[in-house]
């Protein structure tokens, strides 16, 4: 995205590479049955983000508000960090999806909190969390900070819709360079 401070661009490639040595919480429980995402650790974990990046809209690393597509709302603007969740360190990409009625990019930079339709955020988990996905966390949530749910009441917390058609994976699988992340191509 044209709009996005260079440094934070730079940051977060030179970073996602460095990423796999960071953030080495809890071993995932791999059961065959687990589902990929929406499960009570993904949930637990996703809160205690949701606390660790309290305050974000500060961050020093942080974009411009910026004309969006579908599915990532109207306007946007994104910010990174790293963030220590659950005793350890993550980077961390959020993005605010702003969007509603009468938006434009001009009201939503003056009352953006009046325009926020949702928060979506990537997180690099440690080595072996998602090795086909390059480790990645993905999780959506409301405006308010509740885990948003899809149709069949799953939250939206993890691999979002691995091995999917659609959503999280499989359409952030198709960034440039392999990296799953859009805003650095
Ligand atoms: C149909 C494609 C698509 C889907 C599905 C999608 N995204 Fe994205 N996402 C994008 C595109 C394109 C960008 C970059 C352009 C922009 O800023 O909107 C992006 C940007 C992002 C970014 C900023 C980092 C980057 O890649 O530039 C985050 C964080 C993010 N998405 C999270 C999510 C989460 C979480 C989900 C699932 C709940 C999701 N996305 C689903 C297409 C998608």
């Amino acid at each position: 995205m044209k709009r996005l401070v260079p440094i934070a661009l730079s940051l977060v490639l030179v970073l996602a590479g460095v990423a796999a040595h960071t953030g080495c919480a809890t071993a995932e429980d791999e059961g065959e049955m687990e589902m990929p995402f929406g499960g009570p650790e993904d949930v637990t974990f996703a809160k205690n983000l949701w606390q660790g990046m309290m305050g974000y809209e500060s961050w020093k690393m942080s974009s411009d508000y910026y004309e969006g597509m579908s599915p990532h709302g109207a306007f946007l603007r994104m910010y990174y960090n790293v963030v220590n969740v659950e005793g350890a360190p993550y980077h961390v990409i959020v993005k605010d999806n702003f969007g509603g009625e009468g938006a434009t990019l001009e009201k939503v930079a003056e009352s953006s909190e009046d325009y926020l339709a949702a928060v979506t955020v990537m997180v690099q988990r440690h080595e072996g969390y998602d090795p086909e996905n390059r480790n990645w966390y993905y999780v959506k949530y409301d405006a308010d900070g509740a885990v948003s749910m899809n149709e069949e009441s799953m939250a939206l917390a993890g691999r979002v819709a691995k091995g999917m058609d659609s959503g999280c994976i499989a359409c952030h699988a198709k960034a440039g360079g392999d990296d799953y992340i859009f805003t650095n191509d």
